[in-house]
């Protein structure tokens, strides 16, 4: 099996680019990353904590203001990314938000946070980045068992993130004939 393998290669562009870097998995991904040499960049509501978790000095790294969950955010976001001018060889979607509730609790609220941040964002973010990224750029979706086998009392996360993996998956077919890879999207 290929895994994703976070190590440097001398034909991708050493930038990284990704969200969800406070929580407990992007957390240790960033890590890595930066201990690999890896510029990181990180979009978050909580720059701040964000540069008092990281320990690594061996990438570069900078953490920026973005709530996920405002349309604004992501389009003024995506606009500085792109005025840099810097290709981007990663574009890791690691931030997601689960609200465990039962089919008849269901609110408005949960359901546009939810559906916003784990599905619209990172399809709205990678449309917008894609001039950026590198052509060998990886794009990475952090998924969960929910979006392969339905959670029960989950069921708009579940439902978020069997569409995350449609998304990925289709957009692995759009750039099969080029050269950009899409993890998360295989076949489980
Ligand atoms: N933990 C698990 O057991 C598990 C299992 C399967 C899959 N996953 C998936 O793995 C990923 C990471 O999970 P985790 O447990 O490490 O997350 P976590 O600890 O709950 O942290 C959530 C992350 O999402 C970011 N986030 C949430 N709302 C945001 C918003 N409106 N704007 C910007 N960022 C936002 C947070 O960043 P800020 O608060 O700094 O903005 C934080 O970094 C998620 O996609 C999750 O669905 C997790």
């Amino acid at each position: 099996m290929n895994f994703f393998s976070f190590k440097k290669r001398a034909s991708i562009p050493s930038f990284a680019v990704m969200t969800g870097g406070t929580g407990g998995i992007g957390c240790e991904v960033a890590e890595i990353l930066l201990e690999q040499g890896w510029d990181v960049l990180l979009l978050t509501r909580r720059p701040g904590k964000a540069e008092e978790q990281v320990s690594s000095r061996k990438g570069r790294f900078e953490a920026i203001f973005c709530d996920l969950a405002q349309p604004v955010d992501l389009e003024t976001v995506s606009a500085a990314v792109l005025q840099r001018k810097k290709p981007i060889g990663l574009l890791i979607h690691c931030a997601g938000k689960i609200q465990p509730e039962s089919a008849g609790n269901i609110t408005r609220v949960s359901l546009e946070e939810q559906t916003t941040i784990n599905l619209t964002s990172p399809i709205l973010m990678t449309s917008q980045l894609l001039p950026a990224l590198s052509p060998k750029a990886h794009i990475v979706f952090v998924n969960s068992i929910a979006g392969v086998m339905p959670l029960q009392g989950s069921s708009v996360y579940s439902a978020t993130k069997f569409g995350l993996r449609g998304f990925a998956r289709s957009l692995a077919l759009e750039f099969k004939p080029k050269t950009i890879q899409v993890e998360g999207s295989k076949n489980r």
